[in-house]
């Protein structure tokens, strides 16, 4: 192995520049050339490459987003699309490849070295924390704090006008964002995908805390929770059956992706960056390196897709007992 292509593709996180970075001084420690491909896969279709050496990561390992761009390649899905990335790697001479992403981006990978044998490690990258094979995807953290801090400025808001609010934070189909910061927050309710309250208990959970003496309350809600109501329709419907409650509705949005890496992400990204180089150079492929009880270890790609990153039983029982 000379030389080793890197990309950041799906959904961006905190995080992200500081595996760039670490991918890159891993490659120039160990003096293998370091290619930064643009735009993940699509600028893999379009030869969109750069050299990288350790000065052209300056001043990003505090930096949110990423520097070589992000894209949600449609091509990347088609036969041709691959190939054509495919003879870009070849004929720009990259022999392995590190993915920073998601699932998505690691299906794609998966396909990818399936097709073509082609040497890939995933490092995963993702607010969400879906993945299974680590305890922490690169930019969760950061993304609970920031989701921490909104929560805790919108109950100022709340506890002065005597509100209910409805707090719906990401996640696609998976309530970690939701259950953690909730728990941090404090939230008198959080809905999520995995565990379905159901309406009525809701209003039951949400009456039982108004007649404990609580005049204000966060609700926080999932992004994919099986309700069966977005935040909007909830909020008509509570203020139908409970009127008392003046009720509003806030939706953090991208903003829960954005935002300099917690100093957990730094590091995490550091690791991961330094353990997917050199178990390529070890000649292995088709991993992801990930985060398990506190060392960095692999996990199949096919896993780390295909497994599912449960909910903790006992987090969820801790956020019952704090409801009370
Ligand atoms: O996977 C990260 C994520 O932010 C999810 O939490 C969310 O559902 C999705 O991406 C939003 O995607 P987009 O940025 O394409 O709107």
């Amino acid at each position: 192995i000379k030389k080793i292509g890197v990309l950041t593709s799906g959904g961006d996180s905190p995080g992200m520049n500081a595996a760039i970075r670490s991918v890159v001084r891993t490659c120039a420690y160990h003096n293998i050339e370091c290619i930064g491909i643009y735009r993940g896969y699509q600028g893999m279709i379009e030869g969109d490459f750069k050299e990288m050496g350790p000065r052209s990561v300056n001043n990003i390992v505090n930096k949110g987003g990423t520097i070589l761009k992000s894209a949600r390649s449609l091509e990347f899905k088609t036969p041709e699309g691959r190939k054509k990335a495919h003879e870009n790697l070849v004929n720009a001479g990259i022999d392995a490849l590190v993915v920073i992403g998601g699932d998505g981006t690691f299906t794609g990978a998966e396909l990818f070295n399936n097709e073509f044998g082609y040497p890939v490690m995933g490092i995963p990258g993702t607010i969400d924390n879906d993945i299974y094979g680590t305890s922490h995807t690169l930019g969760y953290d950061t993304a609970l704090n920031t989701v921490v801090e909104c929560i805790d400025k919108i109950r100022d808001t709340a506890s002065s006008h005597n509100r209910l609010f409805f707090v719906e934070v990401m996640g696609r189909d998976a309530g970690h964002i939701a259950l953690n910061a909730g728990i941090g927050a404090g939230a008198e309710e959080i809905l999520i995908p995995e565990e379905d309250l159901g309406l009525e208990r809701l209003l039951e959970s949400l009456q039982k805390s108004k007649a404990s003496g609580k005049s204000s309350s966060i609700v926080v809600v999932s992004e994919g929770d099986k309700i069966g109501k977005n935040v909007f329709e909830l909020k008509e419907y509570v203020e139908e059956h409970m009127p008392e409650y003046d009720v509003r509705v806030s939706v953090l949005g991208h903003m829960q992706r954005g935002g300099s890496p917690s100093c957990f992400d730094r590091v995490l990204a550091s690791r991961l960056g330094v353990k997917a180089v050199e178990s390529i150079l070890e000649g292995k492929s088709n991993y992801m390196v990930g985060l398990i009880q506190d060392k960095v270890a692999l996990t199949p790609l096919e896993q780390a897709i295909k497994g599912s990153s449960k909910i903790d039983e006992e987090l969820l029982r801790v956020s019952d007992i704090m409801t009370t």
